[in-house]
């Protein structure tokens, strides 16, 4: 399977497992997500959430030829029930990340509440040279954690960065040793999972009450944008430049 869960401890940990297309996010994919995040949601012997990848690479966001092919339609896509599963999950989300996280793999740990990340991660948010807009609240989220322009810096130019500056921005909790990474993130959602689940769950809805009506408004207002611009000549030159391995050409535009 293309993502894996399995269980111990109290915590459902869930892997993206599609290595040879460093983890790209398929539909199919999207929709296991969003099963596993409902599976671990409604079943009370879960207590923690924990996302991890592989030790090379996260995940490199979503799959370039499905957007291409099967581009996300609307609020009833695998692709936004997933967004909207993920930002309103009760549970507390641990993130294990190394290596390349692209896209949807930085803005989902704008929705965890510990992420530790190893040393060899690498983040980024290239929607712009994409001809697209930021997904998953991540327009609302990053300038709250990280501040408006440091922010800007890494949605508008949507440059790679390292993992201190990920923690410098707040979204990393901890930068550790990529072999360590997953064991670290083990070890604190084994911690979580031992305290009150009621207590936990309560903290974590009172941290996000502020602003989860706020949350759900942009995951809204961005889809719409990113539907309309993946149509756009700009998308199509850019998804399918990286489809043919090629550098996108602008200059028609
Ligand atoms: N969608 C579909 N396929 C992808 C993919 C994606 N997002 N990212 C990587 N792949 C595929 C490549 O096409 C390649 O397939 P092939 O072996 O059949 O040719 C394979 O995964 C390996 O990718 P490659 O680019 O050779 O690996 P790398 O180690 O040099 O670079 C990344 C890894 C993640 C930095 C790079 O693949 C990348 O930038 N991917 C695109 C990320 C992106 O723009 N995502 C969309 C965000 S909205």
């Amino acid at each position: 399977m293309d993502i894996e869960k399995s269980r111990r401890d109290a915590v459902m940990a869930i892997e993206f497992n599609r290595a040879q297309k460093k983890n790209a996010l398929t539909w199919e994919m999207y929709a296991l997500l969003t099963a596993a995040l409902r599976e671990a949601e409604d079943d009370p012997a879960v207590r923690v959430i924990l996302f991890h990848g592989k030790p090379e690479v996260f995940t490199a966001g979503n799959d370039i030829e499905d957007f291409l092919k099967r581009p996300p339609l609307g609020e009833d896509s695998p692709v936004f029930r997933f967004l909207r599963a993920a930002s309103q999950a009760a549970k507390p989300m641990v993130a294990a990340v190394t290596g390349p996280a692209v896209g949807l793999g930085t803005t989902l740990l704008l929705h965890c509440d510990l992420v530790y990340a190893g040393d060899n991660a690498r983040f980024s948010m290239p929607f712009t040279s994409l001809g697209l807009v930021p997904e998953f609240a991540s327009t609302y989220l990053l300038p709250f954690t990280a501040g408006y322009q440091r922010a800007a810096e890494m949605l508008l130019l949507g440059e790679p960065f390292g993992p201190e500056k990920a923690r410098e921005a707040g979204f990393v909790t901890q930068v550790v040793p990529a072999a360590q990474a997953l064991d670290t993130a083990w070890e604190a959602a084994r911690k979580l999972a031992a305290l009150p689940p009621k207590s936990l769950r309560l903290t974590k809805a009172l941290l996000k009450s502020a602003h989860g009506a706020a949350i759900q408004a942009q995951l809204l207002a961005e889809s719409d944008h990113f539907r309309t611009m993946l149509a756009e000549p700009a998308a199509r030159e850019a998804l399918s430049a990286f489809a043919e391995k090629r550098r996108p050409d602008f200059s028609k535009l």
